[in-house]
């Protein structure tokens, strides 16, 4: 395979192979970066979505399409309330602050979960910054809000029945052209912060033959280098997709 190289502003970047298509990022450790400088844990996710904003500039500049991020998920209902009720407000805050940039940067902001639920002041915010950057193609960037793989695969199945799709006419693209992420390619590399070794219900279907790459740095630490350093992990890995390398 060709080298890719990506010219980023300081010097350029030599990968070994092509970088992924598609990234998905489970920001954790937010909490616990707070706790280890005495902070509250919304301090935490307040600098986690500061920090969102170099990953991004970063996936740009080398060369990925696709990016997941894994920002509140149905499970993080269970929390205590203050806390739910400040995560909910974070998405409220970056899309009035972040949605003008984002577009300027030819993002594509896509949402990846179930509004209904939400409230409906924030469902219509949510719309409109979709609609509003629905032509840029520069990376499209899936916000998983109120977000689970498995509640993602039982809408699939529910549509398909609602379609009324004869069951052996059901293939796997089936499934995968009846979830949110229909017809983008499935992520190559889940990325996750904060040390733990889980999916944690996050991209299940989507994320069967991606690479996994776990670091113990904390989401709001986790920055441009760090990136580096996992795609160049990614780069190093020989993917078979079950099958087995070429033979010799
Ligand atoms: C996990 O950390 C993180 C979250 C539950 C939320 C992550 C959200 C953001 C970084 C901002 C979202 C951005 C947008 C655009 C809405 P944790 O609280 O589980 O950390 P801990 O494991 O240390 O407790």
């Amino acid at each position: 395979m060709d080298n890719v190289t990506t010219q980023t502003q300081d010097k350029p970047i030599v990968f070994e192979s092509p970088v992924p298509k598609h990234v998905g990022f489970i920001m954790d450790g937010n909490g616990r970066w707070a706790k280890a400088r005495g902070l509250r844990r919304s301090e935490g996710h307040r600098q986690g979505v500061e920090n969102l904003k170099e990953i991004l500039e970063a996936c740009g500049e080398f060369g990925i399409k696709y990016v997941t991020i894994y920002a509140f998920s149905t499970e993080n209902w269970n929390r205590p309330q203050a806390e739910v009720s400040f995560l909910l407000s974070i998405i409220d805050y970056y899309i009035e602050r972040e949605l003008d940039n984002l577009d300027k940067q030819g993002v594509q902001l896509r949402h990846i979960g179930e509004l209904d639920g939400l409230a409906p002041r924030l469902q219509r915010k949510i719309q409109k910054a979709i609609e509003q950057t629905r032509n840029n193609d520069r990376l499209i960037l899936n916000v998983a809000f109120n977000y689970g793989g498995r509640a993602e695969i039982v809408r699939a199945v529910k549509q398909i029945v609602a379609a009324g799709i004869p069951a052996e006419e059901i293939t796997e693209q089936t499934i995968s052209q009846h979830l949110y992420t229909a017809f983008q390619p499935d992520p190559d590399l889940i990325i996750r912060t904060g040390g733990e070794l889980r999916l944690s219900n996050f991209l299940i279907w989507q994320a069967t033959y991606a690479e996994y790459y776990s670091t113990p740095v904390f989401w709001p630490d986790f920055n441009r280098e760090e990136l580096r350093k996992a795609l160049e992990h990614y780069c190093s890995r020989e993917r078979r997709f079950g099958g087995v390398k070429d033979e010799e």
